[in-house]
This record gives C-alpha cells, structure tokens and sequence, in this order.
C-alpha cells in the first residue's frame, strides 16, 4: 500500500521526519486497540523489527510514546524527545483510544517504510527491450535482493544484468528468524492467518520492485517472468504453503520441488513465477540456486560452499557427491540480535579496520551508518580479538563503540572522527560466539562426513550477503573457519541471485537446477555428538 492509500484510510494518523534522529508518528484514533508496532505499519507505513517475534523478550522494538496528544505536529520537531514520554516495546503496548504520539528511533528501531526508495544500482541499462527483461529475486529472511535482467545469448551466463534492488524483508517485523515466521503463520487476526498477511506481504514486496523498475524503465518490464529462490521456508511463505511442519520434528517441508505459478495466483504483476526447488527442510532453493550457480556439480576438485545468512548452509562438492548439512547459526550474521546489528542494508557498516589505534569504516552505498551487518560485526571482533579487548573466553572489559575515519567505496575520506553511532556490548560478542562456533563445527563435521580434512579443500565458496563483504583473514581470527581455510575463501556474493538470473535465464537452466537439488545428500547435525563437541569447543576464541 501507498503512503497515500495510508493516509486515506488512517486520516487521523501522521508521520514526519524529525532532525534529531527520530521518526515521529501521530497516532490517531482510528488506530485505538491495535498495538504501536501494527499502528505504525497500518497507518504509517513504518515497520519496526521485531526479532523475538512480538513477545516481549529482545527489547529491540523499544519506541518513545508521549501520551494525551500532542500539539506539536506539523512542524516545531524538538531537539530531543520531550520531556515525559515514556520507553514502550512497541510490540505490546496498545494505542488508546485518543491515539498518542510515537518518537521512533531511526538509527535503530526502524526497519524500513513500505514505500522506501531502495537502492537502485544501474549496471548496463542501455539497449535493451523492456519486453525481454524478467525479475530475479533472492527472498532472504532479512533481506530481499533483486535484479531485472535481459537475456542475452552473447553473454556467457546467457543474461544481462540492468539494475538491481535491495530492500528489508516486510516479513522482518514478525520475527528475525524463520522459526517466529512458523510461529506467526499459525496465527490469525482481523480475518486472516499470519501465513495469508507474510504472503500478500511478499507479494506486495515484489510489485513494489516491479513498480519501481517499470518506472524507470517502462512498463513492459518483467511482464513474462519472475524467479523466486529463498530459504524452503521463505519459499512456502512465498507461495502460502503453511510451513509448520517444518518448525517441529521431523522439520518436514510441504514441497521442495519447482513451482510455477500464474502471477494471478500469486498476486504478482506478471504472466509467470517460477519458484525454484529446494532440497530439503534447511537446504532451500537459495543454496540450490547458489550451487548451481557456481557450478558445483561439475568438475573435478573438492569445494566448500557456504552460505552464512539466519543459518549457516554448507555443501560439500567431493567425487562427484554433493554432501550438505545446516546449522542454526543464528541470525547475527545478518544483523539480528545484535543490539546495533542490521542486515547488509545502505548503511550498514560493513567494513571495519584499525591502524595504529585509529579505525576505519565504511557503509553499504556509502550511506550515514544505521548499524553494522554480519561482515563489519566480524571485522570489529577480530580487531578486538587482536588487540586483547575481547579474551579467550570471549569475555570483554566494556562496550566498545565504534568512531573513526569513514571511508567511501572510492576510498575518499566522507568524514573524519565520526560517531558511527554502532557499538559492541558483551551480549553481541556471546551471539557472535554461539554462531561462530555452530558454523565452525558443522564445517568439520560435513568435511569428516566424506573423510576430508580442512587441507584438502581446494576453495571455499562463501555465499550470502556475508559473502560480498567478508574479510576472510578476520573471519579464520574469529574462528569461523580453520586457518588453512581461510585462504582459500572466494566471497561469491548473492550466489542465491546468480541461480534465481540463470533460472530466468533459461528454461533448461531451471530444469537441471531441479536435478541439482536432487543430488544434494542433506544430514542433520542434530543426533551427532561430534558436532556437541567441537561446538562447545569452537565458542572460544583461540
Ligand atoms: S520485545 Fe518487542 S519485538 Fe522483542
């Protein structure tokens, strides 16, 4: 929905932008009896994160309210919040019936507006026919990647990228992870299940995408095809298959094959979606699509795939068998729970370094820094593993906040001696620790699965969004990988997309992605002692 739709049907309801860093939101009484968080989406468009799925747990939700109306909009925003508004979650307290005021913080609470303008990165937009151009979209938990492609025989992968698009998850605000998403599936309000809101909500996401490409570059574009590849999860989100099953044991998935769909069945603005297959419960579409897409199946060699997202998937191509297992890592890889932590987002600090003393940063597109991503969490716990701040144990003496040099991707200095306004607390360094050690041990336990040892693999494929900034050398000091491994890392970037692109690509190409998937040999890390042990082990840093 509009802003504009918004406004018409909350009248009462308005949001504007304060200088001072906050969001400030009226909320009327038409939005009486709902909670803030549903009342700052329904009425004006803002979403809130919501990692422990509305329960009340995580505190990340926090809002400012300041009750019995208020006189102060449009205009005269204050320099701070004013004084007696109060601290509320946001997923529990309810709007009364005079409505109140809301302060969000934007640096942190506020995930993204439905109408946001993404990031648009032209590539190669010129000659092109709007009507040859399809929709390639990677669905992850956190984030939703996309590119509007042509086909093009002249190029090797049989496509050309003209533009791409990454926005949050809408998703997001009912839970970081995909076990609150099995949760909130099976709930229901106002008339309808969470499974039909999460849907239409994607949905809406991807005519959202379309919207914007269209606009720019006609309205021909994307009428044939859009590809869908994400986690099995986000595929039955996706595709409103209640994923249930897969939230208890035996995690049973309702489908892993292909699917192609009407865009009418799919409320999506197009003639045709293809969802692509997944492999099993935890070895979704996006692996498959990634493994495909970097070719894993062919050739000789012993490669590691890795895709370090809400969970840690792992493949292993070895003599032509394709083992794979997944650990739940944990979402912190992609921002969450980490109390500054947000996915690979513009602004998001993705790179961290520090010389002589003095730290350097920089920002997804070099936008003002709203929190750190998986890649600059990495980079600022290996500097203070290295320098002693954070001990064996994992144990640090104070929180640590990051100000420094900020950097462009030019390299150009932005601005020096700035607040990034990001911090690492002793929570974050355990987070990171429990996700350290769950990918660390299911690594060598997959290796020892098809008798290898770290040494014998010849490249490490890393995948995801974590796979576009991650600096390997901080991740072997952390202990994601072992050493020897971390020389061999190839960062493959968003391999998921590269599948989704192939797949819309070619027909053939989305058929023997079918095959793929099923050659992939999944095992669970859950019955094996080995994996206990060298979990407990990898917690600490060496
Ligand atoms: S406390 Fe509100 S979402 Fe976690």
């Amino acid at each position: 929905m509009s802003a504009e739709e918004l406004r018409d049907e909350y009248p009462d309801s308005r949001e504007a932008f304060s200088g001072d860093g906050f969001f400030r939101a009226e909320i009327g009484p038409s939005c009486a009896g709902m909670t803030v968080a549903d009342a700052l989406k329904k009425s004006c468009g803002f979403l809130i994160d919501r990692p422990c799925g509305g329960r009340g747990k995580c505190g990340k939700c926090a809002v400012f309210v300041l009750r019995g109306g208020s006189a102060l909009f449009p205009g005269n925003f204050p320099e701070n919040i004013p004084a007696g508004c109060e601290k509320v979650l946001a997923c529990g307290e309810i709007v009364p019936p005079e409505g109140l005021t809301v302060f969000v913080p934007a640096s942190k609470n506020l995930s993204a507006r439905i109408d946001s303008v993404p990031e648009e990165n032209a590539l190669h937009n010129e000659g092109f026919d709007p009507e040859d151009t399809f929709l390639a979209v990677d669905v992850g938990t956190t984030t939703v990647e996309s590119a509007l492609a042509v086909k093009d025989d002249r190029e090797p992968c049989g496509y050309r990228v003209i533009a791409g698009d990454t926005r949050l998850n809408p998703q997001k605000v009912h839970g970081a992870d995909v076990i609150s998403r099995i949760q909130y599936s099976k709930s229901s309000a106002g008339g309808r299940t969470g499974l039909e809101e999460m849907q239409s909500e994607i949905a809406a996401a991807v005519n959202g995408i379309l919207a914007g490409f269209r606009q720019r570059f006609g309205d021909s574009c994307a009428r044939k095809n859009v590809v869908v590849a994400g986690n099995t999860t986000m595929q039955h989100l996706f595709c409103g298959v209640s994923p249930e099953k897969m939230g208890v044991f035996p995690f049973t998935p309702a489908f892993t094959e292909m699917k192609i769909f009407s865009g009418e069945e799919m409320g999506i603005d197009t003639e045709k979606v293809t969802v692509l297959p997944s492999a099993d419960a935890f070895i979704g579409a996006d692996v498959v699509a990634g493994v495909f897409a970097e070719n894993l199946t062919a050739g000789g060699g012993k490669k590691l795939f890795v895709d370090l997202g809400t969970n840690g998937e792992m493949v292993l191509a070895s003599g032509g068998v394709l083992a794979a297992c997944s650990t739940a890592a944990g979402p912190c890889f992609e921002g969450a729970n980490i109390s500054c932590g947000t996915g690979g987002v513009p602004g998001a600090v993705s790179r961290v370094t520090e010389n002589g003393g003095k730290y350097l940063f920089s920002t997804v597109a070099d936008a003002e820094p709203k929190g750190i991503c998986g890649s600059g969490l990495i980079d600022v716990a290996a500097i203070l593993v290295k320098n002693g701040t954070i001990d064996e144990t994992g144990r640090v003496e104070e929180t640590f906040e990051l100000r420094g040099t900020w950097t462009g991707r030019d390299g150009n200095v932005i601005a020096e001696d700035k607040d990034s306004g990001v911090s690492l607390t002793q929570k974050d360094v355990r987070e990171l620790q429990l996700a350290k050690a769950a990918v660390r041990a299911g690594m060598e336990v997959l290796l020892e699965s098809e008798n290898l040892a770290p040494e014998d693999v010849d490249a490490v494929l890393v995948a995801g969004g974590l796979g576009k900034y991650i600096n390997a050398g901080n991740a072997a000091t952390v202990g994601i990988f072992p050493g020897i491994l971390a020389q061999k890392v190839v960062p493959v970037g968003n391999a998921s997309l590269k599948g989704a692109l192939l797949a819309g690509a070619s027909d053939k190409n989305a058929e023997a992605m079918a095959e793929t998937a099923g050659k992939i040999k999944a095992f669970s890390l859950g019955g094996k002692p080995e994996f206990m042990e060298k979990y407990v082990e990898y917690m600490m840093f060496e």
